[in-house]
């Protein structure tokens, strides 16, 4: 059994968190879109149908993860979360927009891969401006790494998909040389469902601040 000792890619914050997100945060466990892992995930039983299944890890404010999963209901999504005010927020929408097609987890994504995910088991993973850890000595907390590769790749089935975006120009390129790097993915172009996607929260804070943004998509092969 893999231990829980990788370094975290998030810190703990207890950032503000409005009445109507502590609603939907308190009452989780009663709620149909929430879920708590026990043991390695039937996918087919938790959504009760065989649709191809997308994770997105770290969806923040949730409203593009709520967008694709109301535009393409023929897939399963599974949205992971350590923070309260977005599991809150994500919640309130699924809820308000009767969407059937999303689980949202709060767990941190190494941990729901070791333990919950079984092989070749999801069709695409996604990750939208994952926290870029700026600075140097910081470098080792950001998510995307070689482990991190090695895990996803054990997870996607073959001719699945890893997307990632992100407005730093030095994760950036380490994306790309670790994919580079490691021989099970190649390059492709972006996946049909995220064209036309809808700007997220930290996409638009770094466009705003002027910076570029990179849309990175890989298969496996
Ligand atoms: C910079 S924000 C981006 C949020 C959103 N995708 C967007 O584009 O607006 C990165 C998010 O990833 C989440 N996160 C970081 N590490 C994570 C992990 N190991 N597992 C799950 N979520 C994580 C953080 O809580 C944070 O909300």
């Amino acid at each position: 059994m893999k231990t829980n000792s990788h370094i975290k890619s998030f810190v703990k914050r207890s950032g503000r968190i409005t009445n109507i997100q502590k609603y939907f945060l308190n009452n989780r466990e009663a709620n149909n879109s929430f879920y708590t892992p026990r043991s390695l995930i039937d996918i087919s039983k938790l959504f009760n149908n065989d649709n191809p299944c997308i994770l997105d890890v770290g969806f923040g404010d949730g409203k593009l993860l709520i967008n694709i999963a109301k535009k393409y209901p023929e897939f399963n999504f599974i949205g992971l979360e350590v923070y309260d005010s977005g599991i809150g927020n994500i919640l309130k929408q699924i809820s308000n927009n009767e969407i059937e097609n999303i689980k949202i987890l709060k767990i941190d994504a190494i941990v729901f891969l070791e333990k919950f995910i079984r092989n070749s088991s999801l069709y695409g993973i996604s990750l939208f401006f994952p926290d870029p850890w700026p600075k140097k000595k910081h470098y080792k907390r950001r998510l995307i790494n070689e482990n991190f590769l090695n895990l996803i790749s054990d997870k996607v089935q073959k001719g699945g998909f890893v997307k990632i975006a992100t407005d730093w120009p030095s994760y950036n390129e380490s994306i790309v040389e670790l994919f580079e790097r490691n021989k099970r993915f190649h390059k492709t172009s972006d996946i049909v469902i995220y064209n036309e996607r809808i700007l997220t929260k930290f996409e638009k804070r770094g466009i705003l601040l002027g910076h570029k943004i990179f849309d990175l998509t890989f298969k496996v092969n």
